[in-house]
């Protein structure tokens, strides 16, 4: 493993459960969520679109607040086994608590809670980012969007959609996006992962993010990706997740080497880390070998991340500590 503090940026909280973990869970409950897993016990899926089905399912196993902290606690421990030292994850009110708002309060008090003891115990420091489903569509994201508004804060420090990025247009969530960026929360969408170069500049348009989502594919209009680098906008890179999900065929051909040479803020992260059977270290560990990249880079990358984290400056100058060469 590369010995360095990492700053991951881009991590679904649900999507970061371990198999067994939500296993676990199904058998407390008397769900029968078999169909989900392969006969080695990891999440079974070919595609994008079945991922997403499997998620979903694995997702209705996390039902109550005391769920998602045994959740937050084993997130973390893996996470803090990697070398991350801070965290930003995604979680959906249509998850936790069907976006009704003292529902949503009561998940988010618990998970802050683990979050607390993971931060003594473990020195892991993590934030949260609400996010609506863009699949679900513009309805719910309202929704999601007055429940992050409610709850924005020190630890609800941003908004951002995630889902299917082929269904309905980012300008459909502009309502969302202006209530939550009114409420002080900081903004980053999902966007060019399965829509090209088009859907990465309806999002800049519509929604103004600091941050994209994975934005990968701005790789097929290099006039785009040298505007994301002019504009200083960060993307969240997640490489095994889009090898996984067979965007790239080898880590080599991943665009996030051709990215950081054009100048483009780039930044690590894992997605779901246990679908794509990634963690941190592994990213790192990859990436070094595909890109040929040194410490110096790593560095580099970890500081752009901490730059870009939606945390408040006191938070960002604690960790910036924890960066600096011992
Ligand atoms: N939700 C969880 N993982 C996702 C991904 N890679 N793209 C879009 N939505 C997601
Ligand atoms: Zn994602």
């Amino acid at each position: 493993m590369i010995p360095l503090p990492k700053v991951e940026l881009h991590l679904h909280l649900e999507g970061a459960a371990p198999p067994a973990f939500i296993r676990g869970l199904a058998q407390e409950k008397h769900m029968d969520l078999s169909g989900i897993f392969d006969d080695r016990g990891n999440y079974r899926f070919t595609d994008f679109w079945q991922f997403l089905k499997v998620y979903e399912a694995a997702t209705g196993t996390l039902q109550r607040p005391e769920d998602y902290a045994r959740l937050t606690t084993a997130v973390l421990e893996e996470s803090a086994a990697s070398g991350v030292v801070y965290s930003e994850c995604f979680l959906s009110p249509d998850f936790c608590g069907n976006r009704d708002l003292s529902a949503w309060r009561e998940y988010l008090h618990a998970i802050r809670e683990a979050a607390d003891a993971a931060e003594r115990d473990l020195g892991i420091t993590l934030r949260g980012i609400v996010t609506c489903i863009r699949h679900f569509g513009p309805d719910k994201a309202r929704q999601s969007a007055l429940c992050a508004a409610e709850t924005a804060g020190d630890w609800i420090t941003g908004f951002g959609i995630a889902g299917d990025e082929k269904v309905g247009r980012p300008a459909d969530f502009a309502w969302s996006f202006d209530l939550a960026r009114e409420a002080g929360l900081r903004i980053t969408a999902h966007a060019g992962e399965w829509g090209g170069p088009d859907s990465v500049r309806a999002a800049l348009a519509d929604l103004r993010p600091e941050r994209i989502g994975h934005g990968v594919r701005a790789i097929e209009d290099l006039a785009l990706v040298d505007e994301l680098a002019e504009k200083g906008v960060v993307l969240e890179v997640c490489p095994g997740s889009n090898i996984a999900l067979g965007l790239y065929p080898t880590w080599r051909q991943h665009p996030i080497g051709q990215m950081y040479d054009r100048g483009v803020k780039v930044t690590i992260s894992t997605d779901d880390p246990p679908f794509f059977h990634t963690t941190m270290a592994r990213e790192y560990d990859r990436l070094a070998e595909a890109f040929d990249w040194d410490e110096g880079v790593f560095r580099t990358i970890a500081q752009t991340s901490l730059a870009a984290a939606f945390c408040d400056e006191a938070t960002r100058a604690r960790i910036a500590k924890t960066l600096e060469p011992a």
